[in-house]
Formats: C-alpha cells, sequence, structure tokens
C-alpha cells in the first residue's frame, strides 16, 4: 500500500552523476574527502562512463581539473584543454546514453581559484568573464557537450551564453544554469576534488544563505535569459528555495546535492552513526519531494542501481 501510494518516486532517469577528470593522471586518484568519489585518469572515465550508461542515469556532469593554472583560466577555452577533451570522449563514448553536460565556470582553470577573472584592484569583472564564458560556451558545444552548465553566478551569463552558442551554430545546445547559488560551506570537499587554487571566498558573486527571495529572483532572471533548465544549490539546506523555484518554472528544475552533503552522510555512516543505504534514498526522495525534477548527486549510479534492483 505505501508502494501504491507513494506521492514521489525515485528514477535513475532523473540522476545526473558529476565527475571529475584530472589532467596527466596515469590512474584514478581518490578524493579524501568524498570516499568513493575520484579524479579519474582518460582509462578510469571511460570505465566510469560505461557503468553510468549501464546505470540507467540520466547524464553526467564534468569538470575538468587541469595541471596549469593561470589569470584567464586559458585552459577553460583551448580545445585541448581536459574539460573540453573529456566531454568529447564521453559524447563519444555515452553520447547517445547519457546527456552530456561540462561546468561552464573558470575556477578550476584560473590561478586565483575565482569564476571569473580579476580586475586591476583584484575583484572578479562581472562584464570580462561574460566574454570568457561565451568563449568557454562554443569550445564546450564544439568539444559535443549537450547542455553547458553556468556554475559561475556572473550577472547576465545565461543571455550571453545563449547570444554565444547561437552565433556559433549551436542552436541545439541548452543551457542548465545554476541559477540560485549560494556561497556554500558545503562545498568543502569539492575544493580538494577539483585542487582548487581559491583565495579568500565567492561571496561577490554567490548568494547570501539567509535570502529565499532572492533565489526565487536570480532564477527569474535566468528563465527570462533563456535557460532551458534551472538549478538550485546546495540542495537540503534551501528546500524551500527549491519548492519556491519549482512553482514558477516553465522548465525543468534540478538540485544539486552537494560535495559536502555527500561526505556528511558518508562521514556518519562510516561511524556507524546513521543507516547510510536509507540516508543516501532518503535525502534523494526529500529532494525531489521539494520539487526538483532531477538531482545532481556523486550517487547517481549507486543509487540508479538500487532503484533498479527494487
Ligand atoms: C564552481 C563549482 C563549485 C561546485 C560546483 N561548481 C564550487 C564553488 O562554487 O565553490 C561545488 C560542487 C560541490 O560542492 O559538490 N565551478
Amino acid at each position: 500500500m505505501r508502494r501504491l501510494v507513494a506521492e514521489t518516486r525515485l528514477h535513475p532517469a532523473e540522476l545526473i552523476l558529476p565527475m571529475f577528470v584530472r589532467e596527466g593522471a596515469s590512474e584514478a586518484i581518490p578524493v579524501g574527502s568524498m570516499p568513493g568519489v575520484v579524479q579519474h585518469s582518460l582509462d578510469s572515465f571511460k570505465a566510469a562512463l560505461a557503468d553510468a550508461a549501464a546505470a540507467g542515469i540520466g547524464g553526467v556532469n564534468l569538470f575538468g581539473v587541469p595541471e596549469h593554472h593561470d589569470a584567464t583560466g586559458s585552459g577553460a577555452t583551448d580545445p585541448d584543454g581536459i574539460l573540453n577533451v573529456a566531454a568529447a570522449i564521453a559524447r563519444q563514448e555515452v553520447g547517445d546514453a547519457l546527456v552530456i553536460q561540462t561546468d561552464l565556470c573558470l575556477d578550476e582553470f584560473t590561478d586565483h581559484g575565482h569564476c571569473g577573472v580579476l580586475d586591476a584592484d583584484g575583484r572578479v569583472d562581472n562584464d570580462a568573464t561574460l566574454v570568457r564564458y561565451a568563449e568557454m560556451a562554443v569550445a564546450q558545444a564544439a568539444a559535443g557537450a549537450h547542455l553547458v552548465a553556468p556554475s559561475g553566478m556572473m550577472d547576465g551569463q545565461v543571455a550571453v551564453i545563449r547570444e554565444a552558442l547561437d552565433a556559433a551554430g549551436f542552436a541545439d545546445t541548452g543551457i542548465l544554469a545554476y541559477s540560485a547559488k549560494y556561497a556554500s560551506a558545503f562545498y568543502g570537499p569539492f575544493r580538494e576534488a577539483v585542487d582548487s587554487q581559491l583565495q579568500g571566498d565567492r561571496r561577490t558573486y554567490q548568494q547570501d544563505p539567509a535570502n529565499r527571495r532572492e533565489g526565487l529572483r536570480e532564477a527569474t532572471l535566468d528563465l527570462a535569459e533563456g535557460a532551458d533548465i534551472v538549478m538550485v544549490k546546495p540542495a537540503m539546506a534551501y528546500l524551500d528555495v527549491l519548492a519556491d523555484v519549482a512553482a514558477v518554472s516553465d522548465v525543468p528544475v534540478w538540485a544539486y546535492q552537494v560535495s559536502g552533503e555527500y561526505a556528511m552522510v558518508e562521514a556518519a555512516a562510516a561511524n556507524g552513526w546513521i543507516d547510510r543505504d536509507r540516508a543516501i534514498l532518503e535525502t534523494l526522495t526529500g529532494i525531489r519531494r521539494a520539487g526538483a525534477d532531477a538531482v545532481l548527486t556523486y550517487w547517481a549510479v549507486e543509487a540508479a542501481t538500487r532503484l533498479l534492483d527494487r
């Protein structure tokens, strides 16, 4: 009876796996703060893509870990840059089975670790960054991304990316907009996963956790600029924002269950303090119940496999 009357269901197709691909790695390198998550070599990446496709998840969301960083993040727009190479491999290997998504942000590629380029005073320059994002979007679409995923929270980024993609002949490449992205402590383990160079914080461009209405405003702006999907991030501490966005959005609404959310459950489970398997599906169910049509989660493949077994 409970199964029959359940209001919310999880399905593998609604799960998206974030993946890290490290330039120059000869084998997968574990991320210490995220047990079970690795920085992939190209070989381990291909194997993991095949596993993800076999599990029937909806897509993969790719992050590059480059060997070299510079002020403008030039690796981000280089066709031979690690993220563009990874996107091309993913498109080739599993592009018919999975939606290939690329993180569209400069932080993995800059030597200061910020999501944009800096002005003479060392502050993130919103409009100069938009120029780089436009170039990055075209590079990622050319590499084979189905969806580009701007995560840098620059004002106007969705409109600029849409225009650049259309002008370059990539009208079919979609935009997954990180719309309401909060300046969160829960990104901590991710910084290890991408060898982040960040000094300082992102509070001049990511949102204040205190603000709910502002999250809805950001999503509404992205919808007007042409976002194909809007996203709220992190997930669990922002379910109210997620519900607000889901109530007004006329495009799919996704949520990102971030590294710190993953690490909390894994750490508690490792201590025997929590029933890991139940906790994982409960968090995903809660995020779906609050309004997410799909969820980015580091447990995507494991959860999908367990759902298929039920
Ligand atoms: C920025 C980006 C971040 C995450 C995804 N994209 C880090 C940040 O904004 O500081 C975090 C994801 C996670 O914590 O799992 N490119």
